[in-house]
Parts: structure tokens; sequence; C-alpha cells
């Protein structure tokens, strides 16, 4: 997958960040609007924000939101579990085309049938999907888990039942392996942390020696057997907080992640790991996801001004609150 093909701000004319970003404070008041911002967004608007965090701190966090309106700075997964998890709101994305590479590896008919063939051959399972997925694949799980509370949900699944993971096999091949628990697993995957290269961390690790390494599980396994530490973005944000020494952290997972890194705990060195390019072979610094990239200062200054791109009440939404609500909030 080649992300550098992916350019979706290069439409937008320049605009004054400072003045962009005074220009949403001034609206949020007048809109009554609580703006929500994932550590992959830009910088600058992580920084305009109220809230930072990862899918599981940003769920919670929506349900304490006590304006009328809140902005999902993410992408569509994001923000449909925020609407799902408060219905009363008015949701909005301020680029409804920000996707997800793992969400759409998983359709909900596909799941379905896959669900439905197990079942034929006489398997017992209960259905564990991540975050990133759609809430019609929600609505037909059992349990929803993120990077943040994952090995927690997989132990309360019953120890006499099977467990279909889905969408993204890393983490699922992750959760076998902390948990001692067989996953079936669905064959996806994200197309930021597959393309780290593992010659290019360990060139990096031979470059900062006593530096460590720091991956998000959604990281193949080749990379996650070269790292220190693994965890999502909120564990990797307290892990370098908890740092006291002045440490190198080289970095596989989003680079705007490094944001988030460096205000927590400025007195580290953060290197993003380096990715490599499937198309040309070529190592390059394409850690960035094209759809987190989508969410830019003048599309959500425009969103907060015009109340959309908006996200809509549909009627499987009620069967994935379910399912939301057990898993995230109890
Ligand atoms: P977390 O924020 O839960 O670590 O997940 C990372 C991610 O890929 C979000 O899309
Ligand atoms: Fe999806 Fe990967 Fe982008 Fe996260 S980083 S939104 S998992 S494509």
């Amino acid at each position: 997958m080649n992300l550098e093909l992916v350019d979706p701000s290069s439409a937008e004319e320049y605009e004054d960040p400072l003045d962009l970003m005074d220009e949403i404070d001034r609206l949020k008041v007048e809109k009554d609007a609580t703006i929500l911002a994932h550590y992959y967004v830009d910088g600058e608007i992580q920084d305009v924000a109220d809230f930072n965090g990862d899918s599981l701190k940003l769920a919670r966090d929506a349900t304490k939101v006590s304006t009328s309106t809140i902005v999902f700075c993410g992408v569509h997964f994001m923000a449909e579990s925020a609407k799902i998890l408060n219905p009363e709101k008015k949701v909005l994305l301020p680029d409804m085309l920000a996707g997800c590479s793992l969400a759409e590896s998983c359709p909900a008919d596909r799941l379905a049938a896959h669900q439905a063939k197990l079942r034929a051959e006489g398997h017992d399972f209960e259905t564990v999907a991540y975050i990133n997925t759609t809430a019609a694949v929600k609505s037909l799980s059992d349990w929803i888990v993120t990077s943040g509370n994952a090995r927690e949900i997989i132990d309360r699944v019953p120890a006499d039942k099977e467990i279909l993971f889905v969408p993204d096999q890393h983490l699922g091949r992750y959760l076998a392996e902390v948990s001692g628990r067989e996953l079936m697993l669905w064959p996806g995957s994200c197309m930021v942390h597959e393309i780290f290269s593992v010659q290019d961390l360990l060139r990096a690790k031979r470059n900062n020696p006593g530096s460590e390494v720091i991956a998000h599980p959604e990281c193949p396994k080749t990379i996650l057997d070269e790292s220190d530490f693994i965890g999502g973005t909120e564990k990797m944000r307290r892990h370098v907080m908890e740092t006291t020494e002045p440490t190198t952290f080289l970095v596989a997972t989003e680079s705007a992640m490094i944001h988030p890194l460096t205000k927590s705990a400025p007195q580290h060195t953060y290197i993003p790991v380096p990715g490599l390019m499937e198309s040309t072979g070529e190592t390059c610094a394409c850690n960035r996801c094209p759809h987190m990239a989508r969410n830019t200062l003048q599309k959500l200054r425009d969103c907060l001004k015009n109340g959309q791109p908006e996200i809509v009440w549909q009627p499987y939404f009620e069967k994935a609150r379910e399912v939301l609500t057990r898993s995230l909030l109890q």
C-alpha cells in the first residue's frame, strides 16, 4: 500500500493556523460544541481539542460531554461509537471519508457468513471485535475491545467458549500469546502498522544504543519481538511519563503520536520507526495514517460552522450500543 499517494489536504488554500485555532475556539462556544481528538491527528488539532486520547479514553470521554454537539477529530468508526454511546447528541466528523483499513477489511455481510459457517461446523464461540470496525460489525459481536482493554475483555469470555477475533490478525495473535487463549483470527491488518521495516528498526537500535522500542500491538510479530514495551497509544503515553531517566524511544506507531509523547514527557527523545514502501522496496517516513490526516484545522472549522458532516443514527446502532456499553463502560 503506497501511503504517499494519499494527500487529502493538498487542495486546501493556506490559512494561518493560529487564526484558525482562534476561530475554532470562538465557534466552539457559539455552537455549544466539545472537540475530541485522537492522538493520531495533527498536533495543532490535538492542541485545540477539549479531550485527547486513545480509542478507549475518547469513547469514555464522549459520555462525559455536557455540550449538545461533539466534534470527533479521528476516523469514522470513532465518531460512530461516540454517537452510539450518546444518541441524543449531535456528533460531527470533519471528513466523512476518514475511514480505516481495518474496519474496511471486515464487512458485516462477510462476517455474518463466516459466523454462520463456523456454527455449521459445530464451533461454540463468542465474537470479539476490535473497536476499529463498523457499527454493523459491532452489532454482530459479543464484545468490543480497544488496544487499551483487550486483555481484560478476553479474560471475560467464558473459558468454555471459543473466540473469533476480528479484524486485526496482529493484535489477535498478540492477545492469544499474552492471554493463553486460542483465537480464531480474521485476516485484517492496519495499513500503517503493517509497513514497519524490521531491518530499519534493527538499524535504528544499533544507531541509538540504550534506546527503548515502544510498539503498538497492531504491529506485526517481527516488530513486536524487537520491542521493549507493547501497548496502545494511551499506555505508551503513560509508560514514557513513568520513565524518569531521559531515554531515546524508538516509536513504532503512527507518527503523530510523537506530539502527545513530547508534550507529556519532554525529557525524552522520540524517533519514529521508518516504514518500508511495498511498491518500491524503499524506506519511507510514511507512517502517517491517511485517514487520520483527512482531519485538518480548516475542515474542523468548517464542520463547526456548518454543523456537518453529521453521523446519523441507524437502527442497528441499538444492538451495537448494548455491546459497546457492556464492553467499555461496565
Ligand atoms: P488506540 O488509540 O486504541 O491505541 O488505537 C490506535 C488506532 O489505530 C486507532 O485507529
Ligand atoms: Fe485504521 Fe490504522 Fe488508521 Fe488506526 S492507524 S485508523 S487502525 S488505518
